[in-house]
C-alpha cells in the first residue's frame, strides 16, 4: 500500500503516519525529516536546504526529488510506504508520476488555520527517536522528557510565530492545488483532522480500506 499524507504544516501528518508504521509495518518517510537529518549531518544538501527550511519556504524540487527517489528505492519499501510531506508542488507530483512510482490513496488532513497555528506552537518533537508531543493535547509523563527514549524533547526552528505564517502562506499557494491534481485522478480522501488523535486515525484507516 502507498499512501501520501496531505495536508498544511501542524496538522497531523507525522503524528498518523506514525501510528500508520505501527499497524501496517510500511515506513514513514518524511522528506521533513531526511532534510533535517542531511542538515544535522552538514551534508551538500542539507547546507542548502537549511536557510529554505529555517525561513519557512519550500526547499528546491530538484534537491526534495533526488532525496525522496533515492529513499523509495530502498528494500524496506518493497511491501508499501506511507510518504509524508511529499509531494509538495505540482512539479513534485508530476516527478513522482513520471518515476512509476504507484501510489494508491492520497490522504488530505484537513483542519482551520486557528487550530494549525495552536498545534505548532505547542509541538515538542523528541530529537533522539522522532516521537512528538504536544504541551497540552499530548504532553509527555515527566516535562521535556520523550516517554519511549528519555531524550530531552526541542523545540523545532521553524516553530516561530512568523516562520508558521509564511510556512502556512506556502502551503496555500504551492501545496494545496494538489488536493485538486489527486481528486482529479481520482484518489484523493479528505479526513477531519479536527478530532482526538484516535478518532482520525480511525478515519484514516476507513480512507485507506477504501482505497
Ligand atoms: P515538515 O517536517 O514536513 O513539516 P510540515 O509539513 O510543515 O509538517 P509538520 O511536521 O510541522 O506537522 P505535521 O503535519 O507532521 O503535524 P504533527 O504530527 O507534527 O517540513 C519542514 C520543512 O522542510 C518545510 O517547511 C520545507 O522547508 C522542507 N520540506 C519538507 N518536505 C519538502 C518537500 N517535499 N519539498 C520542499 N521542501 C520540503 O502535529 C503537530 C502537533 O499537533 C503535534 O504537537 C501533535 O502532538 C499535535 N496533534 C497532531 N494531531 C492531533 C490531533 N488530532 N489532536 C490534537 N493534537 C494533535
Amino acid at each position: 500500500m502507498n499512501v501520501i499524507l496531505l495536508g498544511p504544516p501542524g496538522v497531523g501528518k507525522g503524528t498518523a503516519a506514525k501510528k500508520m508504521v505501527e499497524v501496517y509495518g510500511i515506513p514513514q518517510i518524511s522528506t521533513g525529516d531526511l532534510l533535517r537529518e542531511a542538515v544535522k549531518n552538514k551534508t551538500d544538501l542539507g547546507l542548502k536546504a537549511k536557510k529554505y527550511m529555517d525561513a519557512g519556504e519550500l526547499v528546491p524540487d530538484d534537491l526534495v526529488i533526488g532525496l525522496l527517489k533515492e529513499r523509495v528505492a530502498k528494500d524496506d519499501c518493497r511491501k508499501g510506504f506511507i510518504l509524508d510531506g511529499f509531494p509538495r508542488t505540482i512539479p513534485q507530483a508530476e516527478s513522482l508520476d513520471a518515476s512509476g512510482i504507484r501510489i494508491d490513496v492520497v490522504v488530505n488532513l484537513h483542519a482551520d488555520e486557528s487550530v494549525i497555528v495552536e498545534r505548532l506552537s505547542g509541538r515538542r518533537d523528541c530529537p533522539k527517536c522522532g516521537a512528538i508531543y504536544h504541551i497540552k493535547n499530548k504532553p509527555p509523563k515527566k516535562p521535556d522528557t520523550c516517554d519511549a527514549c528519555q531524550g530531552a524533547l526541542i523545540t523545532r526552528d521553524d516553530q516561530k510565530e512568523e516562520v508558521i505564517q509564511n510556512r502556512l502562506q506556502v502551503y496555500r499557494k504551492q501545496t494545496e492545488p494538489l488536493i485538486r491534481y489527486y481528486e482529479k485522478k481520482g484518489i484523493q480522501k479528505t479526513v477531519n483532522a479536527v478530532q482526538t488523535i484516535e478518532k482520525v486515525f480511525a478515519d484514516i484507516q476507513k480512507a485507506v480500506g477504501q482505497a
